[in-house]
């Protein structure tokens, strides 16, 4: 008899979610051996299909989609512990099938421990949870239950909450896996170290010398297939909310006193709370939203629709460290370039030599400010922006880089951010996870900034695809003498 069990279950087992990320990561995690003992996978959709075609499909989208390359002789090993059902998930009859099934897994282990993956439509989120509590599902003193939730996690503050009271009312909150996959993002861990290991960073981080700070999420797709979803959140609750806020809170959460996850959210939400919108009073206003032209014909999306594929966003911090320094938030569909990246701009001192401020010294016509970026994705790295003395001219200044390329230093290739979370929640750590409170200062955030904006304000501004978005975003860095970091 096995000690221990571990059965995944993925509702939406048929989703994309599951074909483009789960399965490849479940995948990485087998070829490392990093799965727990005894692992198995039922794949949960509304489909009637045998478990030999679901692991066709799978084997395909791993093949597709995995970083690692496909290993044809050790597939059938994994492939055997797969498993489709059909379900009804908004029937309990269905679930009353599911308890047999896993009671059936049950009798050959002294504990069996359950992780359950809510990869379907918001919508289900709810009903799933209640279902699972009703059918008690959610507890057992043979093993552990844990619940991985996808974002969104509401659509506003409103329905967050009753989200969350249906998954607290199943399951024990030690036991809710909030999933934001930037926090498994190898640089978003990285950058506390960098922040607090260097004694070149650690003592210039707040406002004596940073000027401003940008964090951007851009993409180069539009919205596929998702106009469903995407059409009624927009830029600000499918990124801003979640991610965005997520990489504002590593580059300027005070110093957590240590790293047990209890710490490290309660600092962040210090952190939410001390989150404004810029005070309007400069001209380039502190909310942009933008739609990329031709969204409107996108399947799925409404004739007309005002939401938004873009946004950029000013925010003050109202405290100690960060009074005064401007954080640009900026995200959006269409774009140029695909990029997640945060650029700090350090003040440019006060020239110790008279001769610093000659015209023919300065580069463009002023002294090139320091810059930080840290780059979450795709490349990852860390690249100093520092001001030398131009080769072969007297004492023209010109800004170089100093660039850290973080594959190209470790030779490897970093996990996915999937890859980790899933094993973080196999292993009962729940460090790169959103603590509800996390969640709730974020969307009261999002929602103060819908709630205040100006009637005849909610038509975005244009921008074409392909484009860096809207000309109103570079006004109002403009209108605060910046430019974005592109
Ligand atoms: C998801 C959003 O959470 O993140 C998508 O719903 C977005 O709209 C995606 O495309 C971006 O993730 P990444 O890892 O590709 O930056």
């Amino acid at each position: 008899m096995a000690t221990e069990k571990n059965t995944m279950l993925i509702f939406g087992g048929t989703g994309d979610l599951a074909y483009r990320k789960l399965a490849p990561a479940l995948y990485n995690l087998y070829l490392e051996e990093k799965l727990p003992p005894h692992f198995s996978l039922i794949g949960i959709g509304r489909k009637e299909k045998s478990s030999a075609i679901y692991r066709e499909e799978l084997a395909a989208a791993i093949k597709k989609y995995s970083a690692h390359s496909w290993k044809e002789d050790l597939w059938p090993d994994l492939a055997e512990r797969m498993e489709y059902l059909s379900c009804n998930l908004t029937d309990d009859a269905s679930y009353q099938e599911l308890k047999q099934e896993l009671k059936k897994r049950s009798e050959s282990a002294e504990n069996h421990n359950l992780l359950f993956y809510l990869a379907v439509a918001p919508q289900l989120f709810v009903p799933i949870a209640e279902h699972l509590g009703r059918n008690q599902l959610s507890l057992s003193a043979k093993g552990w239950r844990r619940i991985m939730i996808e974002k969104p996690f509401g659509f506003d503050l409103g329905s967050a909450r009753t989200l969350n009271d249906a998954l607290c009312s199943a399951f024990e909150e030690q036991n809710i896996y909030r999933v934001d996959h930037y926090l498994g993002k190898e640089m978003l861990q990285n950058i506390m170290v960098i922040r607090f290991a260097n004694a070149v960073f650690e003592p210039l981080w707040n406002n004596r010398f940073i000027e401003q700070v940008q964090i951007s999420a851009t993409e180069v797709e539009g919205i596929g297939d998702r106009g469903r979803y995407y059409d009624h959140a927009g830029a600000m609750r499918d990124m801003i909310q979640s991610h965005l806020m997520q990489m504002l809170a590593v580059v300027a959460m005070e110093p957590p006193f240590d790293i047990d996850p209890g710490t490290i959210r309660r600092t962040k939400v210090e952190l939410f709370d001390a989150v404004r919108l810029w005070p309007e009073e400069d001209k380039g206003g502190n909310l942009v939203l933008g739609q990329y032209r031709g969204y409107s014909e996108e399947k799925d999306v409404a004739p007309g629709t005002k939401t938004e594929t873009f946004a950029a966003l000013k925010l003050a911090i109202d405290n100690k460290r960060w009074q005064g320094v401007p954080f640009y938030l900026r995200t959006g569909k269409k774009l140029q370039e695909k990029q997640a990246k945060i650029v700090i701009q350090f003040k440019t001192p006060p020239p110790v030599c008279p001769w610093l401020l000659e015209d023919d010294v300065r580069a463009d016509g002023g002294l090139p400010p320091n810059i930080l970026t840290l780059k979450v994705q795709p490349s990852e790295g860390v690249v100093f922006q520092f001001n030398i003395k131009k080769p072969a001219t007297a004492s023209e200044i010109v800004a170089v880089d100093m660039d850290f390329c973080q594959p190209c230093a470790f030779l490897i290739n970093t996990p996915e951010a999937y890859e980790k979370l899933l094993a973080d929640a196999f292993n009962g750590d729940l460090s790169r996870f959103s603590s509800w409170d996390e969640i709730e200062k974020a969307w009261n955030l999002i929602d103060t900034i819908f709630y205040n904006r100006q009637d005849g304000a909610d038509q975005p501004c244009s921008y074409d695809p392909g484009s860096w978005g809207p000309e109103e975003a570079d006004l109002m860095l403009k209108a605060a003498g910046y430019r974005w970091w592109n």
